[in-house]
């Protein structure tokens, strides 16, 4: 039995006072949950202030991007080794924002997924489609697409070692939530896909599902065979919605 997960995703949002407060309400408000895994990815400034708040609890931390680099000459940019210099377990990567905004495609973001793993941080690898792409009913070929570039590059087996989350594009900060059923259907494709190359790692592996999920909706998407828990936007920057998230990720 796959064990339930929810990851926050602060986005560019934060600063020190209201970290500490909303870290501690959290820390608090979700103690105890067995069973559960929760982190928060934050912002990097606030790598080592997440750090400081969670080290001894049960809430772990990660970033929402990483360098596909090892080190050099890339000015702005974060390796993987920083990230884990600073306890991180997990790290976002081919998020639709940076796909859209940012220009990452498929093969930067297996780049990235690698660069993750090559160190021991878990990529929390995000797929999904737009709504032009789901009207035009490729939403498979579309997550499939971003799927088979990380198998690809780093084969099948790793990943088990990694996280995916299932975000459609349209879902993202819309309020505009999946229905658990639509959500579903992807996971279960997602899931199948991996089963055919690998059936171990296909059961095993944690599918989170993300887009508007709120405490409201939570328990019903997270009562469906495939999601495994939640990637969490804007509901996580809020300490009572995304405890509530996380109480609805326990049963
Ligand atoms: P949202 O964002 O919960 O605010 O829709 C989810 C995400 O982008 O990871």
């Amino acid at each position: 039995m796959r064990s339930k997960l929810v990851v926050g995703n602060w986005k560019m949002h934060g600063g020190t006072v209201q970290n500490r407060d909303l870290l501690n309400a959290v820390i608090a408000g979700t103690e105890g949950m067995n069973g559960t895994s929760l982190a928060v990815c934050v912002p990097y400034p606030y790598l080592s202030q997440a750090q400081s708040i969670l080290q001894a609890t049960h809430v772990r931390w990660g970033a929402q991007n990483v360098s596909q680099y090892d080190k050099g000459a890339y000015t702005g940019e974060v390796s993987a080794a920083m990230l884990m210099d600073f306890g991180c377990r997990y790290v976002i990567v081919g998020h639709s924002e940076r796909r859209a905004l940012y220009g990452e495609d498929s093969h930067t973001v297996a780049l990235k997924f690698r660069a993750a793993q090559s160190v021991g941080l878990t990529p929390v690898l995000c797929v999904g489609e737009t709504l032009d792409q789901r009207e035009a009913a490729i939403t498979e070929q579309v997550v499939a697409e971003q799927l088979d570039a990380i198998i690809e590059l780093v084969g099948i087996d790793a990943l088990a070692k990694s996280v995916l989350a299932y975000e459609p594009v349209w879902a993202i900060g819309t309020g505009k939530t999946a229905t658990p059923e639509q959500a579903q259907e992807v996971h279960a494709f997602i899931r199948g896909r991996i089963a055919a190359n690998n059936s171990e790692v296909a059961t095993g592996l944690q599918i989170l599902y993300g887009g508007s999920a709120k405490a409201n909706n939570a328990a019903e998407l997270f009562a469906m065979p495939d999601i495994d828990g939640g990637l969490i936007g804007g509901a996580s920057l809020v300490a009572d919605e995304f405890i509530a998230i996380c109480d609805a990720a326990k049963n």
